[in-house]
């Protein structure tokens, strides 16, 4: 039975004014610094005036990742708030949370707030491929499929997080994929459970609208882009978007273009799935920004995607014959994710307009997700990159995260804080020095 302590549909976007969170009223606050210059992930948290620590992470299954630490300036207390782990989705990397200005960016806000902010690049984006045993035109270093992310990649930040603060639990954040791969983790691994304070999903890409049920441009799309990926796999090219310079250019072109054709056109065009134009984005950054985010995944990542937008169902990946299934699952067909056995708090946002994690399928996610306490907004005129790059964010979005966090952490005592003044078990992990 759903246990829900609030339950709360906003039709109209009137934002929440409550908490210890408050947007600036100066437009200027929200510009994002960047123009011309596409920035990395050091760029943006320095610019803010935080330090920028960089780790490698290994997985169990041997993948080597990125994670990234936001220090406030001249931090002298050993002691740090808890805990947030952020985690993009599909295609997506860690540049992108820092979409806005300095004080209407959710990673500053937080640690601005005292929270303690971590972001997670997954296996197959830029600056996680590599394996401690497989070369990089090896196919182990890229055979996985979002699977893999949520019971290896979150389980590897989580353990680096908890194990480098002393904390014994943290927060959550995911946008799109971030949040299928977190509902992969709990209904696979139950055991993270008791790491979890709690979790927030932005567009959340569990169960998809099936394709075929889309607009015609839209399966159109989808369908060039699937066979696309069948196409890379005969080649042997593992990784997709692999020619990211191209795209990158591409992207940020489209500030170049004037404004009713960058954002109706040349930005509808290149992602049609994140939803229709809704005006929240700003014209002139836009395409830095997108630039920023876009990075590389594998093309088995993509395939099971699009298992997804196929059948509509988040179900573990179809190895597309039913003997090998069979091995596998034990079923002919691969069985679904158990969504009701996510437990933890969530705090779901999606957006009356964004293709990828429109508004029904959310609902038949959230349906499926029966014993988790939840809270869900589904924001009016949204698509799924206003949760990073939309100027109502600040206002509908981020303050509502973070009176979530506020009230779930006021009752949260952590009982294993340690002395970090001694170096912490690196184990696994080593600092990246860069
Ligand atoms: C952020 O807020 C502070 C305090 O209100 C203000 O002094 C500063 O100018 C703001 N920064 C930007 C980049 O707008
Ligand atoms: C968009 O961003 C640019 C660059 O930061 C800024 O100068 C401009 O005022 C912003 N436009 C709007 C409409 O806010």
């Amino acid at each position: 039975m759903r246990v829900e302590f609030a339950f709360i549909l906003v039709a109209l976007s009137t934002g929440a004014d409550c908490g210890r969170y408050t947007p600036p009223t100066n437009p200027r606050e929200y510009d994002f610094p960047y123009t011309s210059r596409v920035p990395n992930v050091r760029d943006l948290i320095e610019h803010a005036g935080f330090r920028h620590d960089q780790y490698k992470v290994i997985t169990g299954d041997g993948h080597i990742l990125s994670l990234h630490r936001l220090s406030p300036p001249g931090l002298h207390s050993k002691r740090r708030g808890v805990p947030v782990l952020f985690v993009n989705g599909y295609c997506f990397q860690s540049e992108g949370w820092m979409g806005l200005g300095r004080n209407t960016s959710l990673p500053f806000i937080l640690t601005d707030l005292g929270y303690d902010v971590w972001l997670g690049d997954e296996r197959g984006s830029s600056r996680s491929i590599g394996h401690i045993k497989y070369s990089l035109d090896d196919v182990r270093t890229y055979s996985y499929t979002f699977h893999e992310m949520g019971i290896y990649d979150l389980p590897a930040f989580i353990d680096h997080i908890l194990r480098e603060t002393g904390h014994d639990r943290l927060l959550y954040v995911g946008l799109s994929l971030g949040s299928g791969i977190f509902t992969i983790l709990e209904s696979e691994l139950p055991a993270y459970r008791q790491k979890v304070i709690g979790a927030v999903f932005l567009g959340p890409a569990i169960h998809l609208t099936n394709w075929q049920d889309g607009s015609l441009i839209y399966y159109g799309i989808l369908r060039v882009f699937d066979s696309m990926i069948e196409a890379q796999i005969k080649m042997k090219k593992w990784l997709l978007l692999a020619n990211e310079p191209v795209i990158k250019t591409a992207l940020q072109s489209c500030s170049l273009v004037p404004v009713n054709l960058y954002l109706s056109g040349c930005l509808t065009g290149i992602g049609l799935n994140f939803g229709r134009f809704t005006g929240n984005m700003n014209a002139t950054t836009g395409g830095v920004q997108l630039a920023s985010v876009v990075t590389s995944t594998s093309v088995f990542v993509s395939k099971h995607l699009f298992q997804v937008l196929k059948t509509g169902e988040f179900r573990k990946y179809d190895y597309g014959n039913k003997k090998m299934n069979m091995l596998m699952y034990g079923t002919e067909k691969p069985p679904k994710y158990d969504l009701s056995k996510i437990k933890t708090p969530l705090l779901v946002m999606y957006g009356s307009v964004d293709n990828m994690a429109a508004p029904d399928a959310v609902e038949r996610s959230i349906e499926d997700m029966t014993s988790s306490p939840m809270e869900r907004y589904l924001l009016d005129n949204f698509n799924h990159i206003d949760f990073l790059f939309g100027r109502r964010a600040p206002k509908e979005v981020y303050v509502r995260v973070v009176d979530f966090f506020d009230r779930l952490t006021a009752s949260y005592r952590p009982n294993n804080i340690v002395d970090q003044s001694k170096p912490a078990n690196t184990g696994v992990t080593r600092r990246d020095k860069n």
